[in-house]
Order: C-alpha cells, then sequence, then structure tokens
C-alpha cells in the first residue's frame, strides 16, 4: 500500500466515475484514499460503489487531512480554478482537472501560476486524446496520408462553446500535432437566457480560425448540419485527400486508394489511458498529453470567438510564454467576453427566463443552477 499513490477526489457527480474508473483499473499504481462532495446523497452514493471510507463535504479539509499525490477535479466548470488552487497550494504530485479548464483566460493563468509555484503537474481532462480512432488520425496525418492539411470542418452539437467546443476544438489540435492558433474570428447568437452548469451561454456560434501549421478550421456549433459523423468528429481535407473522423471510425480518401477506406482502430478505455499517463508523468517518463498548456489552449480559442463577437473584429493571438510573462496576453480580456457582453447590454436578452441545459445535474429541489 504504502508505494502507491494517494488519490483524491472532488466532486462525486457523473464523470467522477469516469475518473474512479481509470485510477481503479491502475490498482496496482494507485489507490483512491478520499473524496468530497457538499452534497452527502453524492458522497455516500459514490462511497459506497467504489468502497472509500473517508468521506468529506469540505474539499479544503479533505487535502489538509489526506496529503493525496494525486487530486482529480471533478466539479462544474466554475469550481475548476478554486479547487484546482487550493489542491496545488497543498503541494500533491498532480492534479487532474476536468474540462474545460477554467471559464476565462484569468483563471486558466492563475492554475497554471498555482501548479507552477507549488512544482504540480497540472493535467486537463480532454480525454479524447486518448481516444484509439483519433490517434490513429493524429498519426496518419503525420504520415502524410491526406497530404499538407489545408481545412477542418467540425459541429458541435452539444451545449456551448466552452463545454463542448474545448473538446472539438482540444482534439482538432491534437490530430493536427497541437499547432498554435494564429487568429480567430467568430460570433455568436444569444436571445434567451441559456446556462449550462450554471454558466451563460451562447444558443449557436460559428467560427474560422487559423493555426500556425497553415490550416484553417471552421467550427458550426448548435447549427444544423447535414454531418455523417457520429459523435464528436472533424472532416479533414488535405493536399492529397480527405479523412472523416469520429470517435469510431476514420473514412479516408487519399491519393493512393481507390475508395473510400474504413478503419475502425480499437484501443484501451481513454480514461485509463489518461489517469496511466498520468502516473507516468509523476514518475517522469512521459509528458502528459493533456498537460495544462493544451486546457488553456482550448479555453483561449473559445474567449476568442467571444471576443471577435464584442470587438468585431478578428483577434490575434501570440505565442505563449510563461504565464507571469505580461506579453502572455492572448486575447483582449482577461474575463469572459460574453459576460462582458451581456453585463454590459450589448447582447440583451430578448426572450426572457433564465434556464439551465444542465438542470438535470441537480439534486433537490434546486432547478437553475
Ligand atoms: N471529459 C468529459 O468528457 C466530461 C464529461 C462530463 C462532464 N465533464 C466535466 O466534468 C465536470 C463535472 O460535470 P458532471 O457532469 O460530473 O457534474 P455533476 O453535477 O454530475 O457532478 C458534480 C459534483 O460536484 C459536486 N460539488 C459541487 N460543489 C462542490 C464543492 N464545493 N466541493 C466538492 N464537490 C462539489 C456536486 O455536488 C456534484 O456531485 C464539468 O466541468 C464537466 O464539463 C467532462
Amino acid at each position: 500500500m504504502a508505494d502507491k499513490y494517494r488519490v483524491a477526489i472532488i466532486g462525486c457527480g457523473g464523470i467522477a466515475n469516469a475518473h474512479a474508473r481509470g485510477y481503479k483499473a491502475l490498482e496496482n499504481r494507485v489507490e483512491i484514499v478520499a473524496i468530497a462532495d457538499p452534497v452527502q446523497e453524492a458522497l455516500q452514493e459514490f462511497g459506497e460503489r467504489y468502497g472509500i471510507e473517508r468521506r468529506y463535504t469540505d474539499a479544503r479539509e479533505m487535502l489538509d487531512k489526506e496529503k493525496p499525490d494525486i487530486v482529480s477535479v471533478c466539479t462544474w466548470h466554475k469550481l475548476h480554478a478554486p479547487m484546482t488552487i487550493a489542491a496545488c497550494a497543498r503541494k500533491p504530485k498532480a492534479v487532474l482537472c476536468e474540462k474545460p479548464m477554467a471559464t476565462n483566460m484569468m483563471e486558466c493563468d492563475e492554475m497554471m501560476i498555482a501548479a507552477q509555484r507549488n512544482n504540480v503537474k497540472l493535467a486537463i481532462g480532454h480525454q479524447r486524446r486518448f481516444n484509439a480512432s483519433f490517434n490513429e488520425a493524429k498519426r496518419l496525418i503525420a504520415q502524410g496520408a491526406i497530404g499538407k492539411p489545408r481545412l477542418v470542418f467540425c459541429s458541435g452539437t452539444n451545449q456551448g462553446l466552452l463545454n463542448d467546443a474545448t473538446h472539438s476544438i482540444d482534439f482538432i489540435r491534437y490530430i493536427l500535432g497541437d499547432p498554435r492558433a494564429l487568429w480567430v474570428m467568430g460570433n455568436i447568437q444569444r436571445k434567451s437566457d441559456r446556462h449550462e452548469r450554471s454558466i451563460r451561454i451562447e444558443e449557436c456560434a460559428e467560427a474560422v480560425m487559423y493555426f500556425e501549421n497553415g490550416t484553417v478550421a471552421i467550427l458550426i456549433q448548435e447549427l444544423l448540419w447535414p454531418s455523417t459523423l457520429k459523435g464528436m468528429g472533424a472532416i479533414f481535407l488535405g493536399s492529397d485527400g480527405i479523412m472523416e473522423v469520429d470517435e469510431r471510425m476514420i473514412r479516408l480518401l487519399d491519393s493512393k486508394t481507390a475508395g473510400w477506406q474504413i478503419l475502425e482502430p480499437k484501443g484501451e478505455d481513454p480514461f485509463i489511458a489518461q489517469a496511466r499517463e498520468l502516473i507516468d508523468w509523476i514518475e517522469g517518463k512521459v509528458e502528459h498529453r493533456g498537460k495544462a498548456e493544451n486546457g488553456r489552449a482550448a479555453v483561449e480559442i473559445v474567449m476568442a470567438i467571444y471576443e471577435s463577437a464584442r470587438m468585431h473584429e478578428c483577434v490575434k493571438l501570440q505565442p505563449i510564454g510563461s504565464p507571469l510573462d505580461p506579453s502572455c496576453r492572448l486575447v483582449h480580456t482577461r474575463l469572459s467576453p460574453l459576460d462582458l457582453m451581456i453585463d454590459s447590454g450589448h447582447l440583451p436578452v430578448e426572450r426572457p427566463g433564465r434556464y439551465d441545459v444542465r438542470a438535470f445535474l441537480l439534486r433537490g429541489e434546486e432547478m437553475r443552477g
């Protein structure tokens, strides 16, 4: 037991189960020692399901008493920054925080500063980086299967740029080899008081982004589009071929094949692979592919879409340096430009009545998040 890494989980809802599944599959290397959630019912259910005795209603008390080596942050987006910073302040070896990394650039940078200051390895839970189909697509594109990637089409269907498009942007960057975005231009619609996990979101959006490798990506968010992709995916058009990629399969057309080739790569559960790479990262064997810089890049592009809508301009992104470097002012504001638009009256609610598209996650009598 003593040579196993001690894991603590903050937030015992839906995604915490996937984290637990990952750690449980690696029981020779880690042990989940404690959990925290202010909702007794959630604590009890989760604790019983995974046989975890030490249960806390206060995450900070858990961190102080249990001194975990690894902390999983599985709360809603607004708590990602405060919980990650609270965890980092207690100097665990690593923190795995759920996506989206945070709700604005200021929070992202504060999380990175907290991790850096306390020598904590910080990864963000974009587990699609461990999906077999996306990994094969990345490998094929790197070896030139479609020539030089020129254009990517992606349509998000699922409730908000921050929640959903951060995944899409992250896997597009991953498949392309994590290029930096140079500019972003986009627009949004928000006529009703729409929220997602308590965060104000738009009803639909579209964006164009240009990456340093010369690829343009077009994102269509929550707008009807005749896509054949199943689940999350994108279409990559290259100088020498086309690749349609989703979580289950790849359709490839290149100059060497007579027609479409269908590939169905099989691989490990992404949540197990994600947890294993975290341990390997702690041990200095690899760098985690979900490291905070990549989680931050996805939030940055979403904030740039909002900033483009707010300022009616193309938002240019500058290279990431140290988070402490003042030249690291990547979008024009550190706060969410969506919040600024709403608060300044530039995006009036024309159909009043607050609603939360994830209200079904709430327990008890709460409906609104
Ligand atoms: N990687 C993925 O594919 C994926 C999938 C689903 C959700 N998520 C992310 O996971 C996060 C959580 O989403 P969910 O669907 O699991 O939500 P959920 O509502 O099912 O779970 C959140 C839990 O956090 C608890 N909580 C609230 N305040 C807390 C606090 N102060 N301390 C400790 N716990 C607290 C809640 O009581 C709840 O049990 C979100 O940010 C979401 O984006 C990621």
